[in-house]
């Protein structure tokens, strides 16, 4: 057996050390508390559910769905895009669902890059704008989100002879994991910049933008003129409405872009489960209650851990949006030396930011995602507990 020579150009998986001490010490009986996750933990909403389950009996939703989903779902979605963003798209030709945003992200190398192309992507990062390149035999130039400048890429900084043959750029706003914002003007900013670069196509990743605190509210890329005609914004329904599991995005934007998907996609699956797309019309049409429900828990959250993040001498910036704290760990420790020993001194998980990347080095990320009575219990042992 040989196995391709593309899988060697993976970097290993920073978190297996971490992942492996955390399932050794659960195996010997400790209690972990784990902010590493961003995964939500309140469940999908009940009318979004119930509307699923009846979904589930229909014998037309029990056949292969189509890749470009259901009609209903794409009108569902550009409603949604008008409704929130004042966004206008044609429901056939720039919006195409996926399973999950990741799956689109992936795939979305594919469209653009050949063996030695570059894609710009940030760093830190999510990682399968990088891994999505490697596979596809591009490389990545990493865009470094330094905390000077609020964690936006400095487009001035990339060379010409860089950004004049990369083929994409990766953004991602509201952040992961650094919870920075973005407003228009760095859009445009980032426009301009693929319109100077032989029109370079931008990819916005934009999962985030639901989950919000203090009255602001993120806005989409694809609110700037100009930019349908340069890019596409990735969308989930994971964080909005606490479907991560039930794997349902979208992709909206340039036609051409969108087409070019669809062509990768139906060729390797077979979209959607019908009653998950129908799931996803409820959670976009019905109620929306359950946002402002969310982001309230996750800034009572978000504001107890700040507190006492500070107490202990942890810097972090108060997040306006996501539900992520990126936090800088004391001088003299690596994020991999202070994850561990936060892990074995006080019970808590968290990620380490090398994770993310190199610029990540220095950082952790705390997950807003744990059940109130775990975070109570959490920041107790935060604070009975000396950080350096
Ligand atoms: C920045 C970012 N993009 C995309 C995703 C993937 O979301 P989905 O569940 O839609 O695949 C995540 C999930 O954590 C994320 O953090």
């Amino acid at each position: 057996m040989q196995l391709a020579k593309r899988l060697n150009k993976l970097p290993p998986y920073l978190f297996v050390d971490i992942n492996e001490k955390i399932a050794e010490l659960r195996a010997r009986g400790a209690d972990i508390i784990s902010f590493a996750l961003g995964d939500p933990d309140l469940p999908t909403p009940a009318h979004v559910i119930e509307y699923m389950c009846q979904a589930t009996h229909d014998p037309a939703n029990h056949r292969y769905p189509e890749t470009n989903g259901l009609p209903e779902l794409r009108q569902a979605i550009t409603e949604w895009y008008e409704k929130r963003f004042g966004v206008t798209l044609n429901p056939d030709r720039e919006v195409l669902p996926l399973i999950g945003s990741k799956e689109g992200i992936g795939h979305m190398a594919l469209c653009f890059i050949e063996p030695g192309d570059i894609a710009l992507v940030p760093d830190p990062g999510y990682p399968p704008f990088s891994m999505g390149t490697i596979l596809a035999g591009g490389e990545p130039y990493f865009m470094p989100l330094k905390e000077e400048n609020d964690f936006l890429p400095d487009f001035e900084t990339i060379p010409d002879e860089i950004a004049s043959k990369a083929k994409l750029m990766w953004l991602n706003y509201p952040n992961n994991p650094t919870g920075a914002t973005a407003d228009l003007d760095f859009f445009e900013k980032a426009i301009h910049f693929a319109q100077r670069h032989n029109n370079l196509a931008i990819c916005h990743d934009a999962p985030y933008t639901e989950v919000f605190f203090d009255g602001y509210k993120p806005p989409s890329f694809m609110q700037v003129s100009g930019a349908k005609e340069v890019g596409v914004e990735f969308h989930s329904l994971s964080k909005t409405y606490h479907m991560t599991g039930w794997r349902i995005g979208m992709v909206v934007g340039n036609a051409e872009m969108i087409d070019a998907l669809f062509r990768v996609k139906s060729n390797l699956d077979s979209g959607i489960p019908q009653a998950i797309q129908q799931a996803a019309i409820e959670a976009l049409r019905g109620s929306q209650d359950c946002i402002a429900e969310h982001n309230a828990i996750l800034q009572r959250r978000r504001d107890k851990l700040i507190k006492v993040l500070a107490k202990i001498g942890l810097k972090a910036r108060i997040p306006k949006a996501t539900f992520y704290i990126w936090a800088k760990v004391p001088q003299g420790y690596t994020s991999i030396d202070f994850t561990k020993k936060l892990l074995d001194e006080a019970g808590i998980a968290v990620t380490p930011g090398i994770g993310y990347g190199k610029e990540g080095e220095g950082y952790v990320r705390f997950s807003l995602t744990l059940a109130d009575d775990r975070l109570e219990e959490g920041v107790n042992r935060l604070l009975n507990w000396k950080a350096v």
